[in-house]
Order: C-alpha cells, then structure tokens, then sequence
C-alpha cells in the first residue's frame, strides 16, 4: 500500500490549490431524503411505516474532487449513491448538476447528461452481465448512449481494457474467465468508457481481497488523476477513504453529521461520532499508548423511528437533555477551517490527541480487558 499512499497524498495535497473559492460545484445536493414506504396490514394492504434511508442530507461534489462517503452499514450510503445516479427517485430534496436542477428530470431530460454520471458497484460478479463478453459489457454505454468512437467501439473497447490493465486480447472472454480484482476492473472500463465527469463508486474494493484491493484503489485513482473525473467514493471505514479522497462526508442515521478536507476531518475531528469511527481506524504510525479507544455501544437504531435531536445520542458519551429535543445543525464551529462543518450541540476539542484515559463504550470488552490488564480503564456512559 505504500506505492499507493504517496501516489494519493500528491493527489490530495494539490487538490486545495485546484479549487479557487469561485470554483461552482458539479453537484450540489440539498435536503435529500428517500423514504422507502413498509407495506403492511391485512386484507388491503397500506403504508404503515416508512424507512428513513435518507433523511436530509446536504453536500457539494466538486470537479475533479475525491468525496469520502463514509459511515456504518445502514446509514445510507448506498441509498444516497442510487439517488445521485438517478437510480431512485428522491423523495424530498433537489440535486443540481453543473447548475441544473436535475431532481424529478425524466429519461429524455437526462439523456444529454446520463453519459457523464456513472457508476461502479461493490459486487463486480453481481454488477456485469454473466452472458455478455467482455467487449459487450464495455461498449454497453456507448450503445445505450449511441455513441460511435473514431475508429469504432471495438477499437475504444481494446484501449479501455488496456488502460485499466487488462489485455485487449481479452475481448471476447466471458466475466466467469476473469478474478475478483480483475472484474472489477472490466466495471471501471466500463464506468470511464464515455470519459464522465462523476463517478459513483459504491465501495468499490470491498468486496476482493485485501490484496488486490490497493491495486484498484491505485487505477481508480490514477483515472480521477488523468482524466479528471470527480468521485463520489462510499466506503464503510476511514481507513480507505483517507487514500483516496480529498474531502470527507460522514453519515449517521441518514443524515450527514460532518464533512471536511481529509486533514480537518482526520485530525481535527469534532463530530463524537468522527471521532469514534477515527479511534477504530488501525494507524500503525500512532504510538499505541497514545490512541484514544472509542468503542461505540449498541447497535445503530432503526431508520423506521430514529431518536428524537440528535441521532447519536443514544450511543454519544456527550448527550445532554438539549440533544433530545433539538437537532444539532450542520455548521461551520469556530476555529474550525472553511468548510468543516460539524452537526453537534457539545463538540469535541478540536484534537485526535488523547484525553489521558480510554474511553470504552462497550462494558463486556471493558470487563475483558480489566481481567487481561489489571484496569487501567474509565468506563463512560
Ligand atoms: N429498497 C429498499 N426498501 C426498503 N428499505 C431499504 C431499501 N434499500 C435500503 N433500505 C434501507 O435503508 C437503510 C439504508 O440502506 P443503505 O443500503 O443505503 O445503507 P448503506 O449505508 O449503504 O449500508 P451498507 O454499508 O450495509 O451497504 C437500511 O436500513 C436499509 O435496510
Ligand atoms: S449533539 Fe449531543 S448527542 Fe449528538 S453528537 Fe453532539 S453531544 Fe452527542
Ligand atoms: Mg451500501
């Protein structure tokens, strides 16, 4: 992962001076919500209930930039990536491409910018076509789109498959002929092949070995590098993200409770809940002794009725009565670098250094770990 780590930190580390204050957003995205209806009840069956996927949600993608989209399983990332592609239709909220308000746009309205969103899915056995060859799969959006590249599609085909590594030759070979890695590489061929200027990219490399991983995280990379294209990049932990994107959103329960530049949000964390997702991520260059340990208690309320206020509270060390009974907005909190924005009434100090004490939130473990090492250990919560 070495190689990879320096490639990303040049990436990131010029990102900031890429982007004048007046640069517009690609895509801007305000009050997103997805309600998905449960049906129930018995002869006739109703709405009696809704799952609240998505539940207001704001945030820019700018050209050219990496977006972490990052949180635990069910927060609603997924969700949020299908809406941005138009593969769901949003309940509540507006998403604007380069300027146009492209919410409720139907097939005809999308055509002209269909070609320039795109998206790589987790599962590259599920996401490509078990009877297409290879050659198919990848000329499928220039068909869809009717577009005929000089030379003919084969001829694109042949150049894509070699710019994602793989062997033109390999053309007429069927998805079952190739590995994890390297069908996921046939999904990136095909994502690129129209040269878009978004790519959502729904945990791209969760789903291979932690080998081949760093290998497409690297081509991913190199395609946002070379050809410009701007990433939505969803993944479950920061430790992926922090190769890869420029900017981090973090999601909890359907709503984005912070977002910030990578160095802001890694070491200037204020959202609880940052915080905790930061203390699980391995860091073999922090002193051991020095890491603060957050392990979150519980599971993950229901999206059906999430907590009144603050949807964390029922997991943060912090709540207080007012997180009841008022929802933290998302705003930028003094001190904090323009465009940090933290939804919390009693935020964290603006550090990663630890308190003098371990912070473990599950009591089981903490019993555990008392017996192995003599407790050492405060228990809060
Ligand atoms: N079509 C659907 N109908 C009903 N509920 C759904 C639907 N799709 C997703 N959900 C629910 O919406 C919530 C958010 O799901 P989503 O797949 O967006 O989460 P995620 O953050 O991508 O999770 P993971 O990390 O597991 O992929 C979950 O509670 C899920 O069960
Ligand atoms: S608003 Fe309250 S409950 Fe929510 S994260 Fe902040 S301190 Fe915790
Ligand atoms: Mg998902």
């Amino acid at each position: 992962m070495s190689d990879n780590t320096k490639t990303t930190t040049a990436v990131a580390d010029s990102f900031p001076q890429q982007r004048d204050g007046d640069t517009a957003p690609l895509l801007q995205v305000r009050g997103l919500k997805k309600h998905f209806p449960i049906k129930g009840g018995f002869p006739v069956k109703r709405t009696v209930g809704h799952v609240k996927a998505v539940d207001g949600v704001d945030f820019e993608v700018y050209p050219g930039e990496s977006l972490g989209l990052v949180g635990e399983s069910g927060c609603g990332k997924s969700t949020t990536g299908r809406l941005l592609t138009r593969l769901l239709e949003p309940t509540q909220g507006t998403i604007e491409y380069k300027g146009q308000d492209i919410t409720r746009a139907n097939r005809r309205q999308l055509a002209p910018i269909r070609s320039e969103i795109q998206m790589i899915f987790q599962d590259p056995y599920a996401s490509l076509n078990p009877r297409q060859t290879v050659g198919t799969i990848i000329a499928g959006p220039m068909e869809i789109n009717g577009i005929n590249p000089p030379g003919g599609r084969e001829k694109r085909v042949r150049e894509l498959l070699e710019i994602v590594g793989l062997n033109p030759e390999h053309y007429n070979r069927f998805p079952h002929e190739f590995s994890g890695g390297q069908r996921q590489r046939i999904g990136v061929a095909r994502a690129v092949a129209l040269q878009p200027k978004l790519i959502v990219a729904d945990e791209p490399v969760s789903a291979l070995d932690v080998s081949i991983q760093a290998q497409v995280v690297n081509l991913l990379q190199e395609v946002q590098r070379e050809m410009g294209i701007a990433f939505v990049f969803i993944a479950h932990d920061l430790a992926i993200v922090r190769h890869f994107s420029q900017r981090v959103a973090v999601m909890y329960l359907g709503k984005v409770v912070e977002v910030a530049d990578r160095d802001s949000l890694y070491n200037r964390p204020r959202h609880p809940y940052t915080h905790a997702l930061l203390s699980a991520v391995p860091e073999a260059d922090l002193d051991a002794d020095k890491r603060e340990r957050i392990r979150l208690e519980g599971d993950v309320p229901s999206p059906i009725s999430p907590p009144s206020g603050c949807r964390f509270r029922t997991r943060c060390w912090k709540a207080q009565d007012k997180c009841a009974t008022e929802e933290p907005p998302l705003v930028q909190l003094s001190g904090n670098r323009a465009g940090h924005l933290t939804a919390c009434h009693f935020p964290e100090e603006p550090t990663t250094e630890a308190r003098g004490e371990d912070i473990v939130m599950d009591r089981g473990l903490k019993a555990l770990e008392d017996g192995a090492e003599g407790g050492t250990t405060i228990t809060k919560g």
